[in-house]
């Protein structure tokens, strides 16, 4: 199981020391947390925590004003780093030839790509969810050879359930996480991790973990509160 958090912008300085000094000397190799680019420093210098970032640049040139490379990402320690995330997809218009660079950058400098995908709320009422999906992993994917894709972790996360408190039913995620393994197995030839991501909390959790082919998860909002987040780590090693 790989269990990543995803802290998003949730945090004052304020908040992420009192998070810090809580969780300061927890290790687990299967958790991840993702801090903003602000806080990577105090989770790397201060935890014993797996760090991740949120974002990288696309362009790995030395003179790229207010961006962040994949090389000093590498040059901190980081492990992981999402790309697609819908968020990014929306506000800041990405698309896939920009998460195709920017995962060129992080294989490059031994980073985890954590490649997020998934429907909107009108694209699933049209049934359109597995089109979707495979249409964002394909115009990624296909730009890279087999023994750079086995590098790659995809995350499964509906649109509609991020930050909504709304998670499909396990139906209809072993559904498309089953679709995107074969999908990727197929085409590739390759078996990748596959997270859920979308609204997983303290609640839901135990009946999530009941499926079988999740990998993993990103979470969210709940990835901000310790206590929480240490709940949710730990009934994923039941
Ligand atoms: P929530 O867990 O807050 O719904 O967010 C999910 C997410 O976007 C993780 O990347």
């Amino acid at each position: 199981m790989l269990i990543v958090g995803n802290q998003k912008t949730y945090l004052s300085k304020e908040a992420v020391l009192e998070f810090v000094s809580k969780i300061k000397d927890y290790r687990n190799n299967n958790v991840v947390i993702c801090p903003s680019y602000l806080y990577i420093d105090l989770f790397c210098s201060n935890t014993d925590l797996i760090v991740g970032s949120q974002n990288v640049s696309e362009k790995e040139i030395s003179s790229m004003t207010g961006e962040i490379t994949a090389r000093q990402l590498s040059s901190m320690g980081i492990k992981y780093c999402i790309v697609g995330h819908s968020e990014r997809r929306e506000y800041l218009k990405e698309n896939s030839d920009v998460f195709a660079n920017k995962i060129k950058n992080l294989i490059d400098n031994n980073i985890i790509p954590i490649f997020c995908v998934g429907e909107k709320q009108t694209e699933k009422g049209n049934n359109l969810t597995k089109d979707v999906v495979g249409k964002q992993i394909l115009e990624v994917l296909s730009n890279f050879a087999s023994c750079d894709i086995k590098n790659i972790v995809i995350a499964y996360e509906p649109v509609w359930a991020i930050g909504t408190g709304l998670v499909p039913t396990n139906e209809e995620i072993i559904d498309v996480v089953n679709y995107i393994k074969d999908l990727i197995s197929d085409k590739f030839g390759i078996n990748l991790l596959v997270l859920y991501g979308g609204s997983v909390n303290k609640k839901n959790i135990s009946l999530l973990n009941q499926i079988s082919s999740i990998d993993g998860y990103l979470i969210g909002g709940a990835s901000t509160k310790v206590d929480e987040f240490l709940y949710i780590v730990s009934e994923c090693s039941k």
